[in-house]
């Protein structure tokens, strides 16, 4: 059933804000060929693994990858040639072996970026061998057969750590929850963001783009974006609602938290985690918000629980600086009400195994899990594949809009036109 490793090696590459990333690429003794390119965040959280950089000014100013790749092809090649790769259990070995090869409990001296192109390569060598596609490689193997198209979530406004306007909150995405299938939520996101376009044209404001392809007006108030979405939606010809297009945001609040003065700072109002959850529960009121990821600061940790307290029952309250797709901060999470849902991003706990385990965590707790991509991308889309295999319902890729974000959304798009699967976010899977 399985082949062994034949060769493993990794080359710098570019990601889509021009920084070096790596792509992995495996071969197996039957010939099996495959690559895996590496993301990467902008607004990380402090418990994530550690991506390994040059540091040499000299190139890239300092965030050249070339000592990861050779940690790749000199360090972990040696250790994994030879390793038979076609099973889920195969690649859980593999992804022990990896962590054990690097010895320190954040990646930091092979690298984060190194490990995770390492374990994405050998899942999808293991599918390509077995002749599955991916996510039917790691439903059937692993996730009992809960394949479903998940809902996509289109950030078509760009703010934060993402875009250079005077936005805090990060992110504001549609999701067509209500769309009778994948296919179709592409198409009404597609439709949206040109609707928005021509408002803001005709408002006079850039539709010039942040980092995950979304616009990035001169506004600072969150509620003006979310007013802007709302008619956008309706010009577009859907309407609001869950039989229609919901509301979902990343304030991302690491990055207007104050944490000397325990403060958040939104559009120049200074206010305390309690005052925050008023302002959040004002804007689930006014407008159809179905998810709030990252509300409160990593550290915040009674914010994040008054949070989950005052608006868990109404809205799905997203937990990911704060989680970092950790199983045992997810199980933290569970315990201590913090959250009911996980952001889950594979390079954020570093192998493909343990993003399965955090998933499962997820399932288990009857907590809500979105997939997502990372502010640097390539055009790898292996997170389309995970999204559809283990059933959770939701993904996040950024705007309907350049290559990477669309390599995600048009794999996607091959899968529903390959398999009836349902479509979705499922109340219990
Ligand atoms: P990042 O942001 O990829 O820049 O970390 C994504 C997110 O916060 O969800
Ligand atoms: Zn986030």
């Amino acid at each position: 059933m399985s082949s062994t490793i034949a060769s493993l090696e990794a080359r710098e590459i570019l990601d889509s804000r021009s920084r070096p990333t790596l792509e992995v690429t495996l071969v197996l003794d039957d010939g099996t060929r495959a690559a895996a390119g590496v993301p990467s965040g902008a607004s990380t959280g402090a418990q994530e693994p550690v991506e390994l950089r040059d540091g040499d000014p000299e190139r890239y100013a300092g965030a050249g990858v070339l000592q990861a790749a050779r940690n790749v092809g000199d360090v972990i090649a040696p250790e994994l040639r030879g390793r038979p790769v076609g099973r889920l259990s195969d690649l859980a070995s593999i992804d022990q072996a990896l962590w054990e090869l690097d010895g320190t409990a954040n990646l930091s001296r092979l690298g984060a970026n190194a490990v995770v192109g390492v374990s994405m390569a050998a899942a999808r060598a293991a599918a390509a061998h077995a002749g599955t596609p991916l996510w039917r490689f790691l439903s059937e193997e692993y996730q009992d057969g809960r394949a479903r198209m998940p809902v996509p979530h289109f950030n078509v406004v760009n703010g934060g750590a993402h875009a250079s306007n005077d936005l805090d909150f990060q992110e504001f995405m549609v999701a067509p929850v209500g769309a009778p299938s994948y296919t179709e939520a592409l198409r009404a996101g597609s439709e949206i963001y040109g609707s928005l376009r021509g408002l803001l044209r005709g408002a006079g404001q850039s539709t010039g783009l942040g980092d995950e392809g979304g616009f990035a007006p001169a506004v600072s108030k969150p509620e003006q974006v979310l007013a802007l979405l709302v008619e956008a939606i309706e010009v577009a010809g859907y309407h609001t609602g869950p039989h229609g297009v919901m509301i979902a945001i990343d304030p991302a609040a690491n990055g207007f938290h104050d944490s000397k003065q325990g403060i958040y700072r939104v559009a120049g109002a200074d206010l305390d985690a309690a005052a925050l959850v008023d302002r959040y529960a004002q804007m689930v009121e006014r407008f159809p918000i179905w998810s709030i990821e990252d509300g409160h600061a990593e550290t915040d940790l009674s914010g994040w629980s008054l949070m989950t307290q005052r608006l868990g029952g109404r809205v799905q309250v997203v937990g990911d600086d704060l989680l970092v797709t950790n199983p045992a901060r997810i199980s933290m999470g569970v315990r201590d009400h913090w959250a009911t849902a996980a952001l889950i991003k594979v390079n954020q706990v570093g192998t493909v195994t343990q993003t399965l385990e955090a998933l499962r965590r997820c399932r288990d707790a009857g907590w809500g899990a979105m997939i997502s991509h990372r502010s640097g991308e390539t055009t790898d889309d292996f997170i389309a594949d995970l999204a559809v295999a283990s059933g959770c319902g939701q993904i996040k890729s950024g705007a309907p809009a350049r290559g990477e974000r669309l390599a995600k959304y048009n794999r996607l798009l091959a899968i529903d036109a390959s398999a009836s699967l349902p479509f979705g976010i499922p109340t219990d899977w």
